[in-house]
């Protein structure tokens, strides 16, 4: 579908909430780019672990913070994340990413070389694009045509990630994705919060079928300049 304007649409919240799927699934829907930010914030993980940087040292990741490059592919039908030329879409995924991630986007520096190649990318995407993350509402483009925050119990979030990750354990699943929300929602520096312009969807009780048609809706009527 073309559209006379691009349009950009932001998509927060915390993890397991169908962020990802729904996102995807809008974008191929309606011929919009497609931007996994959270994909960014793994591939710059996973370059400090490879290169030995000590996670727990802020001062050393702000120093290394400029020195891989990160590069999104934003097809919705197969996006794709390359450090370096490598492509890290398989190992960003890894327990050991997925622990160290918040610690790393916490960084003020890793932040401000993240959100400046997000911006880049949403201001050359000629059909529009739809960006998920955590800040993207708030501080990444917080003139998006439509913002977008999803929700859902910690129970749904953790069933959904545990059926994910193939049977993972559901408690211990649950317990760790509460710890990263906490530690993704006190940090200083555009922590995850709703924009008080995003329309709030909770996706508890929804099928990702029901959620995609209800974000497709909402993009439809920004459209038609409802
Ligand atoms: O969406 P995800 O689980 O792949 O995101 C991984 C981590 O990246 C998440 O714990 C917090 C961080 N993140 C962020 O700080 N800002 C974003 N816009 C997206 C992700």
């Amino acid at each position: 579908m073309e559209s006379a304007t691009p349009v950009i649409v932001a998509i927060d919240g915390p993890s397991g909430t169908g962020k990802s799927s729904t996102s995807k699934a809008v974008a191929a829907q309606l011929g919009l780019s497609y931007l996994d930010t959270g994909a960014q914030y793994r591939a710059i993980t996973w370059w400090m672990v490879n290169n030995g940087i000590d996670i727990e040292d802020p001062a050393a990741i702000a120093a290394a913070a400029g020195k891989p490059e990160i590069v999104s592919g934003t097809d919705p039908q197969g996006p794709t994340i390359t450090v370096d030329g490598v492509d890290v879409a398989g190992p960003i995924r890894t327990q050991e990413v997925t622990s160290k991630v918040s610690a790393v986007s916490a960084v003020p520096e890793v932040r401000a070389r993240i959100t400046e190649l997000q911006r880049s990318i949403a201001a050359s995407a000629a059909d529009g694009i739809v960006v998920e993350g955590r800040d993207i509402g708030t501080t990444v483009l917080p003139d998006a045509d439509l913002k977008i925050f999803l929700t859902a119990s910690a129970e749904a979030r953790a069933a959904r990630r545990s059926g994910e990750l193939k049977g993972a354990d559901v408690h211990s699943t649950r317990e760790a994705l509460i710890k990263r929300d906490a530690a993704d929602s006190s940090r200083k520096t555009s922590p995850l919060a709703k924009a008080d312009d995003a329309v709030e969807v909770d996706t508890t009780e929804l099928t990702l079928a029901q959620v995609i048609e209800c974000v497709v809706t909402l993009v439809e009527e920004k459209r038609a300049g409802k």
